[in-house]
């Protein structure tokens, strides 16, 4: 924010309490203060679900409700509406769950890959793999979420017996030297040994090669498969009361003050 319009974004009361204070001290404390209230109304750019909304609203005080910027998702979101309201456009999952259903991988593994870095685009980034396992674990089976929680330590250590190598990308985003936190190599170890190690396995197999450039996948292309292995709620996402609701509702109002 320049000055000029932060000037203007101040309270009367802010500038009556910075003109008031009798030194320079007390000025730089009034005018602290009516900075960081002046940063606590301004609404975060949703990093997450900026799919499109402008910024022409500028600071908005304590949104509470739909963000203007977004748009409005329906009384009863399903996972689809998510697809095509929050997390759109998706490519790199919808290119993953294609390349898993070409390569006739059966529909866990497809449904896998189509939800494997959801929270990515919707909710956090740090930690994917075991958001997006937790988001979805009430509505799909087991070895699914298993299997996607797992693929963000299986991503770091090869298998040659499947011909899958270290990503060179992460060469070049994390350095040649870079080693994974212990908790990941602790998780990779317990997935080596495991009955679905294979599910997550082909997870990152369909990851790494599925950015095809000029490819259109559509998520109603996937209508089917998500209708025979997603339990969606009757309530709507976020509204059917599960551990797992406010996650949901997070992606549906991501900007609410409280
Ligand atoms: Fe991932
Ligand atoms: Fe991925």
């Amino acid at each position: 924010m320049d000055r000029r319009s932060f000037l203007e974004s101040l309270s009367a009361a802010s500038i009556a309490s910075i003109a008031a204070a009798a030194t320079l001290s007390e000025k730089a404390d009034a005018l602290e203060q009516a900075m960081s209230e002046s940063l606590s109304r301004t609404v975060v750019e949703p990093f997450a679900c900026d799919i499109g909304g402008d910024n022409s609203y500028g600071p908005m005080p304590f949104l509470m409700g739909t963000d203007p910027r977004l748009p409005k998702m329906p009384d009863r979101p399903t996972l689809i509406d998510f697809y095509k309201l929050r997390f759109a456009p998706a490519e790199h999952v919808l290119q993953s769950a294609r390349l898993a259903l070409n390569n006739g991988l059966n529909e866990k593994v497809v449904m896998a890959c189509l939800l494997h870095d959801i929270s990515v685009y919707g909710l956090v980034r740090t930690d994917h793999g075991y958001w997006c396992a937790q988001m979805i674990k009430p509505y799909v089976d087991e070895e699914v979420s298993w299997a996607i929680e797992k693929h963000q330590a299986l991503r770091f250590f090869a298998d040659e017996s499947v011909n899958y190598a270290y990503p060179e990308a992460y060469i070049r985003f994390f350095g040649a030297e870079y080693k994974p936190e212990p908790y990941i190599e602790q998780a990779y170890r317990e997935a080596r040994n495991h009955k679905w190690y294979m599910t997550s396995r082909l997870i990152t197999l369909n990851d790494l090669y599925s950015f095809e450039k000029g490819v259109e996948v559509d998520i109603d292309d996937f209508t089917d498969i998500v209708g025979r292995n997603f339990r969606q709620p009757a309530e709507g996402l976020g509204f059917d009361g599960s551990p797992v609701a406010h996650m949901w509702r997070s992606m549906i109002w991501p900007n609410n003050f409280l």
